[in-house]
């Protein structure tokens, strides 16, 4: 059955494309089949999936999709298209106080919709692995949605080409948060 992996926030700048970029990479590593949709404006995503071609298939077990970073009507017709789906929808936040208000704005979104089963919130552009605010946003948010234990930190080689700590992370997100 076909899997859509959503990355979406109301907020810009948190990350969506890049982890869109390397949850791809690295499903392709370990042998799905994935396909991407970029439904942002900006195509962020469409052009990595061009410059990399071999790590993508027109119709995958796995669909990658990027948003924009806004309440827009698309994603609102994405939302209510997976709720019939096999969906997982990963909203990564940053750890400060403004992406907090804006996780939990999403939280309550995806209630609305009836997709808070089928989402995951992530924590990137933590200092380290062990990031105080990181701790304290995850313990916050935990009340009420499901939050991931493993936290993407911020290091230059998430943006480009994976060193082995990013793909670590990477690896330990989908291992134990995503249940593929
Ligand atoms: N973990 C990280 N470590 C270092 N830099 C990061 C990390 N995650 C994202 N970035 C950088 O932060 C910026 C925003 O990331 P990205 O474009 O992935 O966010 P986005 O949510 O897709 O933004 P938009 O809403 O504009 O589409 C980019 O310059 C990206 O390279
Ligand atoms: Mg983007």
């Amino acid at each position: 059955m076909t899997k859509y992996i959503l990355l979406m926030a109301s907020k810009g700048g948190v990350g969506k494309s890049s982890i869109c970029k390397q949850l791809a990479r690295e499903l392709h590593r370990i042998g799905h089949k994935v396909q991407a949709e970029d439904y942002d404006p900006q195509q962020h995503f469409a052009r990595f999936v061009e410059l990399h071609r071999y790590m993508f298939v027109e119709e995958g077990d796995h669909i990658v999709i990027d948003t924009q970073g806004a309440h827009t009507e698309t994603n609102v017709q994405l939302m209510e298209a997976m709720k019939k789906e096999d969906a997982l929808i990963i909203i990564p936040f940053r750890p400060t106080e403004d992406d907090y208000a804006e996780a939990l704005r999403m939280r309550d979104r995806l209630d609305q919709f009836q997709l808070l089963n089928k989402s995951i919130f992530i924590v990137n552009g933590a200092y380290r692995e062990n990031d105080k605010d990181a701790k304290h946003y995850i313990k916050l948010l935990s009340d009420t949605v499901r939050v991931s234990k493993v936290v993407f930190t911020q290091r230059k080689a998430f943006t480009k080409e994976p060193d082995s700590k990013v793909n670590s992370e990477i690896s330990h997100f989908i291992n134990t948060e995503m249940r593929i």
